[in-house]
């Protein structure tokens, strides 16, 4: 499996997805290609823009399967077929079973809009405005069996302002998004990322 071919997993927008794909026209993922996008809702706008991007996308419904599982094995068949070495979750909304993370162990990541382990789970920006905190900001990490629980990559902060909303707040914590994801994806895709227990070292 190598590091470098990668699968991007997205459920909604896909803006995130679009700031990896630019990052790799630009070449600013290093020697990391995009190979494939997988989504769990054909119809969302993600997979307009993988089309646009000319990237295979495996579109399938969750519901079209007797099992979480079967839906999971169709999806790791293609991996190993495209021989995918590295699985970036970007606004995927699925917990992912042992049929995806046992193959894909150290090898799933997954950026969540909070400085975890504060406001994980859904509506992690609504979280962090209705707590009141000061700072939130923006986390990547590796993926467990757990909801947002893997060991932390990279964070950053980014600061709530007087009168926010969610979407005032939303549009600072994407773009912030957008300038880190491209930056651990290359590092992972060139092997500079170390996992020792919950730690993490990305090598310069
Ligand atoms: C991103 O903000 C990402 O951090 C978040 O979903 C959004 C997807 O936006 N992920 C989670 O909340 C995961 N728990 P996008 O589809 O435009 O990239």
């Amino acid at each position: 499996m190598q590091w470098s071919r990668i699968a991007v997993f997205a459920s909604g927008q896909g803006s995130n997805f679009a700031a990896l794909a630019e990052a790799e026209r630009a070449g600013q993922l290093g020697g990391g290609r995009i190979e494939l996008l997988v989504s769990d809702r054909p119809e969302a706008p993600v997979a307009k823009r993988a089309e646009e991007a000319g990237i295979p996308a495996l579109l399938l419904r969750p519901k079209d399967f007797a099992s979480r599982e079967l839906y999971e094995a169709e999806i790791v068949a293609e991996l190993q077929r495209r021989d995918i070495g590295l699985i970036v979750l970007a606004g995927y909304m699925r917990l992912i079973t042992p049929v995806l993370l046992t193959p894909y162990a150290g090898r799933i990541v997954n950026i969540h809009p909070s400085l975890l382990p504060a406001f994980a789970g859904k509506d992690a920006i609504g979280q962090a405005l209705d707590y009141g905190v000061k700072l939130t900001g923006v986390t990547v990490h590796f993926v467990d069996g757990g909801m947002d629980t893997g060991p932390v990559i990279a964070q950053r902060c980014v600061a709530v302002e007087p009168g926010d909303t969610v979407e005032l707040l939303a549009e600072r914590i994407h773009k912030v998004e957008y300038g880190l994801y491209p930056e651990v994806v290359r590092a992972l895709a060139e092997g500079k990322v170390e996992l020792d227990g919950r730690k993490t070292v990305i090598r310069e």
